[in-house]
């Protein structure tokens, strides 16, 4: 008899979270992650990974023995890939981690098994993966559920997200659908929406391609706005007033690890179609150019007027405001692109969310605006909204903080 229901394989942020929620229902779940120190910490019940609420359920459900992790799979009925996709050079998805994790099970399926696929994935790599499993173990063909179900939490919020937000199921089949949707209704309490493999695929794919455009829209504005001069946020709060209107908020890029990246993955393999979606990732990677360009230019201007070089706060490095996650933040390429062959000047660079950065020496966000000349906001973080500048200074906003 097979000791675990369930194996999970990947345990960072979702994988992590997800096997203690199904663990905690009770059901046996075995967690495989390639990263020995990953696994002894969670089989002492500890975690490495920063969640709210994480470190209660990780501490309880190996107590009660519902979870242990191990660096190879192990046989059960259940199969769930978590694995990274992140994307290789010239922007292609790189989906080997799925591969590897999926060989790594092939051996132990039996029939009756369900093999499902949550890692963010191109259309299509469900049906790859099932081809590369019957083409491994030809007598299982047809006698498998295999399906894919994208992941779409709040990091922050993932232990409430797991179970109340709602989750598209897509199998290879109808059956191989409604068996995955069976598995998720004993954890979720959201609605799952059946559908197939390659449009579960392509959903995740879209909800955060869809946010890249709209955040391109109004970063184009933005670049509009200021040839133009015309304040954004003045506009952009008034076409908002317009009953069909809801323009999102310019800053100086997108970044993160799903918004930033998962356009990618439709581009590279449409790209004859996929027009707008390319090109807002243009005008998002675009915007973080052009404010460092603005950041330079303030500096030579000051430095014309006032006979010396200006010193420099740039406030910010995380990707969104509020959160302690650098993962592509545009804010650290315009602090990059702005450092780069400039050893004279004297910068400031804040970020109040962690203590200590590997290549910047980070400020006090109030020392900072404090000593600087021209003070630089790059990310909306709540520190920032009132700031209290100092007469004489120059301030860049591009996030719209001080004016929100
Ligand atoms: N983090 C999020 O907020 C989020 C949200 C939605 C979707 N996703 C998607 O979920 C997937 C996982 O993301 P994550 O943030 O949990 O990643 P992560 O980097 O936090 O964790 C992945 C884990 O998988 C392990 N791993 C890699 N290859 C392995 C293998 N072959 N066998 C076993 N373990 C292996 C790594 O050591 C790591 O611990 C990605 O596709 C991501 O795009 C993430």
């Amino acid at each position: 008899m097979k000791s675990y229901k369930v194996v999970t394989i990947g345990l960072g942020y979702i994988g992590l979270p997800t096997s203690a929620l199904i663990a905690s229902n009770a059901v046996k779940v075995f967690g495989v992650d390639i990263n020995p120190k990953v696994v002894e910490t969670i089989n002492q019940g500890k975690i490495h990974i920063v969640e709210p609420e994480l470190d209660k359920a990780v501490e309880k459900a190996v107590k009660d023995g519902f979870l242990t992790a191990g660096t190879k799979a192990t046989q059960a009925d259940t199969y769930l890939v978590v694995v990274p996709t992140p994307f290789k050079e010239r922007n292609e998805p790189d989906i080997s981690y799925v591969e590897s994790a999926t060989r790594g099970i092939i051996p132990l399926l039996r029939a009756g098994d369900l093999y499902i696929i949550e890692s963010t994935s191109p259309v299509g790599t469900t049906e790859k993966m099932m081809e590369l499993i019957y083409q491994e173990r030809p007598e299982l063909k047809d006698k498998l559920y295999i399906a894919y179900c994208p992941e779409r939490v709040l990091p922050g919020n993932v232990m409430y997200e797991l179970v109340y937000n709602d989750r598209v199921v897509g199998g290879i089949d109808e059956k191989s659908t409604n068996k995955a949707v069976e598995f998720y209704k004993q954890f979720v309490k959201g609605e799952l929406h059946k559908t197939n493999a390659r449009t579960a695929e392509m959903c995740k794919l879209t909800e955060n391609s869809s946010r890249d455009v709209q955040i391109a829209f109004a970063n184009e504005l933005s670049l509009i706005c200021d040839k133009a001069d015309i304040n954004v946020w003045e506009l952009i709060n008034l076409a908002n007033k317009h009953p069909r209107v809801n323009i999102l908020q310019p800053g100086c890029g997108v970044g993160g690890h799903c918004i930033a990246v998962d356009p990618y993955f439709i581009t590279a393999d449409f790209p004859a179609e996929a027009k707008i979606i390319s090109k807002a990732r243009e005008v998002n990677n675009y915007k973080s150019f052009w404010c460092a360009e603005k950041i330079k230019n303030a500096k030579l201007e000051f430095e014309l007027e006032n006979g010396r070089k200006p010193k420099i706060a740039l406030m910010g490095l995380a990707f969104k405001p509020d959160i302690d996650d650098l993962r592509e933040s545009p804010a650290v390429y315009v602090v990059n692109k702005v450092l780069e062959n400039d050893n004279s000047s004297e910068y400031f660079i804040v970020e109040p969310n962690i203590e200590t950065h590997k290549s910047f020496d980070l400020t006090d966000y109030k020392i900072a605006i404090e000593k600087a000349d021209v003070i630089v906001v790059l990310v909306s973080h709540q520190e920032f909204k009132t700031l209290e500048m100092g007469a004489g200074k120059v301030l860049l906003d591009f996030c719209g903080s001080t004016t929100a």
